[in-house]
């Protein structure tokens, strides 16, 4: 494998849809949840690893606006990881200056889970590390919708592309140079649609839990063989 070139052509942004838990654990005749908690080690070794590589951005998706629809069981136990995950794990983190920002409608979650949130977002606010993403009720039409109607109500009529993305929740940060997918499925699923228009689309077999420093290493080795163009010659 060669190896990244960090001077040319290195990604800003790296945005992931983190799926296949369920099937890793189907596959280990497991409930779900122990592949969503194997999930969760893999979020913590993926954001040491883009800490490492000094990406800037690193969006995760981890709860869409349709997965309400799943069993209140297993939407309680991705609850739990999540809580778990901010109050503890998010320490590590913080000490290497790793800033939080969500994308999406916290307001349907539990007041538990809001307040902890709000205090990290209050206590990561200053730093200047990897800017960590994490996709929460969101839903890419839902946060065009909003856009759209902030736009309408100010009577806005010089609409622009720049004047969409400013009210996006990815405001002021770079658009994903490569959006990552696990498990073998080749969808987008109404995650930052505006935002990827021209990111380059990386597909993986390996299962969300089984994915590595080394795979997000090879992905990005990748992205740097593609030649974007933008529309261009
Ligand atoms: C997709 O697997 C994964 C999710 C819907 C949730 C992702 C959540 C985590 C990794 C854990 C919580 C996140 C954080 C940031 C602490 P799936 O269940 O859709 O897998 P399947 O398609 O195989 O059923």
């Amino acid at each position: 494998m060669s190896p990244i070139d960090f001077k040319n052509n290195f990604p800003r942004h790296i945005a992931i849809i983190m799926d296949g838990n369920g099937r890793w654990a189907k596959r280990r005749f497991l409930p779900r949840v122990f592949g969503h908690r194997q999930g969760v080690q893999t979020v913590k070794n993926i954001v040491r690893a883009a800490h490492k590589l000094k990406i800037e951005v690193l969006s995760l998706y981890a709860f869409s606006t349709e997965n309400w629809k799943r069993p209140a069981e297993e939407i309680s136990s991705l609850f739990d990881l999540l809580l778990t995950f901010i109050k503890k794990d998010f320490e590590e983190f913080n000490e290497n200056k790793v800033k939080l920002r969500i994308l999406g409608d916290l307001s349907k979650f539990p007041q538990n889970i809001q307040f902890e949130i709000e205090n990290v977002l209050e206590k990561t606010k200053n730093n200047d590390g990897l800017q960590l993403n994490i996709a929460l009720n969101y839903g890419s039409r839902e946060e065009l919708l909003r856009a759209f109607r902030v736009l309408k109500e100010k009577n806005i009529e010089a609409l622009s592309e720049s004047a969409v993305s400013d009210l996006l929740y990815t405001a002021g940060q770079p658009d994903p140079d490569l959006l990552i997918r696990t498990s073998g499925e080749m969808r987008v699923s109404n995650f930052l649609l505006w935002q990827t228009a021209y990111s380059e689309l990386y597909f993986t077999d390996k299962m969300w839990p089984d994915f590595d420093g080394q795979d997000l290493e090879a992905a990005i080795i990748e992205y740097q063989k593609r030649q974007r163009r933008f529309g261009g010659l």
